[in-house]
């Protein structure tokens, strides 16, 4: 996965193809570079770190030329040096290409490329692509049947952008399997990973479809397939976000930012129209089997699915982390998949998805992201509207999506008479509250859990304890953790501790317990006695609690009295603030952590 950013204009490029990438860079940051054209030649800058590292090194702005091409790289195939970051060129350096995604044949095409005299200068995958471009072109002498001709013979997953001494004024680019879209602007057009690539300068897209090329001027575009050369007819979208909404906003993380963001992300989600969740709960109710399907953090959102349609809806549904969806695939036309994916763009999710489709199974997702690949496969989008998450860490995003996960349960257990009317009420209420519920959090006890988070930062192991439907919460908490502070946090049921892990409790480990309100009974009691096993051995446990008389805890953040529906989202933000100060005091690169990017379109 990485970021592509493409300008053609009347006017000097100037620091547009720069920012294209650094908006971009939450897609990938290892190593970037640009490609222009000048005086009829292909002109490369590009080198190790990021964005703004490498503008220092080599001068990414300022750029004078009116075509050229961008790329900040995640490295797949080759390690992060500069002669693997992109773009890379052909031999002659008359085609410069940068591409997303994993060509599946190369080691195939290099040998044969090889054997015809190329000479390649990185060990990616991406090389090829270049010199396959090349190999055409001497025999056709046109550039787009060049083109054609090369990527018609790639197996894998490919966004791409191509420049060429030879069409000068154009940029080619192409989608299989990897997100691409044009941007049509004023006087200039673009092409970009996602509309971040150029959202400052036009909010009208067109966004190309797996097998389609594109082809774009300063000031045209056409589309076309790749398969059979015809034009293809593309409807402009015009992406509702705006720039503004994609910075900072005077915080110092995006990460912040975005955890600050959550009562209005809810908001807008509860107002999400009911035909929306109704058309959901239908196809639910419809279906013989439903799976629930998410990876990583949107894993843990449908695990959260599974537990509140069992609770609300008396309903049995299987969640399953996309990655390994394949090995136990048993779809048919009478089962459904819902899928949640913030990006709309991860691969582990839409290969799952395919393949379910491909079974005749019907689809559905909730996705964040407009006119991603995941918004327009299936066969119905509940859009979440949660604005632009930035930060590789999803916060908001995948709070939200547990939201919209509680509306579709509500509506299926009203359906299934599983809810009677005063209780649908009593819980409508309950999430009418939450904003107001979370920003009393984010008022009131930031400063408690900052200071915690200072104290403890020194601590290597954590366990994250969870019940009953704190258990997948428990497991969200871990994994921001995980992944921001770099830290090692686990998390796992409460009542799965004595079955071997409570081995590892000593005074170095220390234990986070999610307890529910004293109002879940039995839930908040077993929760307790997990507390009790931990404290028995020596241990140091730390509670998100809603009742005082949980007095056992070494050190307890206080949550106000809530409702036992929305319960489980206070303690969340409480963890994502434990998780986002935890990073701060260590210093941590919160937006962009080691190793991670935001959308992993590869496999
Ligand atoms: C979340 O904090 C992670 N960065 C990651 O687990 C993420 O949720 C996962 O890759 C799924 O992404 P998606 O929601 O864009 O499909
Ligand atoms: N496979 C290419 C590489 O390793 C592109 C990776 C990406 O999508 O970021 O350079």
């Amino acid at each position: 996965m990485c970021g592509i950013s493409g300008v053609v204009s009347f006017h000097p490029i100037d620091d547009r193809l720069y920012e294209g990438v650094h908006h971009l860079e939450y897609r990938g940051y290892d190593s970037c570079g640009v490609a222009f054209l000048e005086n009829r030649h292909i002109e490369i800058r590009k080198d190790i770190g990021t964005v703004d590292e490498v503008d220092t090194k080599r001068n990414l702005r300022h750029l004078a030329a009116h075509v050229g091409i961008a790329h900040t790289r995640w490295a797949t195939h080759g390690k992060v040096t500069r002669e693997n970051a992109h773009p890379h060129t052909s031999c002659g350096c008359e085609f410069a290409v940068v591409h997303n995604g994993i060509i599946a044949n190369y080691k195939e095409l290099r040998e044969e490329l090889k054997k015809k005299g190329h000479k390649f200068g990185s060990e990616t995958d991406t090389e090829i692509i270049a010199h396959l471009i090349e190999e055409h072109f001497v025999r056709c002498g046109d550039v787009e049947r060049a083109w054609v001709g090369a990527l018609r013979q790639l197996q894998g997953s490919f966004a791409l952008a191509m420049i060429s001494p030879h069409e000068p004024e154009h940029i080619f680019c192409a989608r299989h399997e990897s997100p691409l879209i044009i941007g049509v602007g004023a006087e200039s057009n673009y092409v970009g990973s996602d509309f971040n690539a150029f959202i400052d300068y036009t909010k009208n897209t067109v966004i190309l479809d797996d097998g389609e090329y594109g082809v774009v001027s300063k000031d045209s575009y056409s589309v076309k397939s790749l398969r059979s050369g015809d034009v293809i007819d593309k409807a402009v979208t015009v992406i509702p976000w705006d720039s503004e909404l994609s910075r900072k906003g005077g915080y110092p993380h995006y990460m912040l930012k975005e955890i600050h963001e959550q009562p209005q992300a809810v908001r807008t989600a509860l107002n999400i129209a009911s035909d929306d969740i109704a058309t959901v709960a239908d196809m639910v109710m419809a279906a013989k089997r439903t799976y629930l399907l998410g990876v990583g953090t949107t894993y843990y959102v449908a695990l959260y699915g599974q537990y509140i349609l069992a609770t609300l809806a008396d309903l049995d549904v299987s969640s399953v982390s996309s990655d390994e969806f394949r090995y136990i695939d048993k779809t048919d036309a009478s089962s459904l998949v819902l899928a949640v994916s913030q990006s709309g763009e991860t691969y582990d999710t839409v290969m799952s998805l395919r393949h379910a489709k491909e079974r005749g199974a019907k689809t559905a997702a909730v996705v964040n992201v407009v006119g991603s690949s995941i918004a327009r496969m299936v066969d119905h989008v509940i859009l979440q509207g949660s604005g632009p998450e930035v930060c590789v860490v999803s916060t908001k995003a995948a709070l939200v999506q547990m939201l919209l996960l509680t509306r579709l349960a509500l509506e299926i257990g009203v359906r299934r008479k599983v809810i009677k009317p005063a209780k649908h009420r009593e819980y409508e209420a309950a999430l009418t509250a939450l904003p107001g519920e979370i920003e009393t959090l984010l008022n009131e006890q930031s400063g408690i859990i900052r200071a915690a988070a200072y104290r403890h930062a020194h601590i290597q192991n954590w366990l994250f304890l969870g019940r009953g439907i704190y258990y997948p919460i428990a497991l969200e908490a871990a994994l921001k953790m995980k992944e921001v502070t770099y830290i090692h946090a686990e998390g796992m049921p409460g009542g799965f501790l004595k079955h071997g892990t409570l081995s590892l409790v000593d005074d170095k480990l220390y234990t986070l317990v999610m307890a529910p309100p004293p109002s879940c009974g039995e839930l908040h009691a077993m929760t307790m006695s997990s507390v009790e096993e931990v404290k028995a051995r020596g241990g140091f446990v730390f509670g998100f609690s809603y009742d005082e008389k949980d007095d056992i805890f070494s050190e307890r953040v206080a949550l106000a009295p809530t409702h036992e529906l929305i319960s489980p989202f206070l303690p969340l933000v409480g963890a994502q603030l434990l998780a986002y100060f935890t990073a701060t005091a260590l210093k941590r690169n919160v937006d962009k952590p080691r190793s991670l990017a935001k959308s992993v379109t590869v496999a």
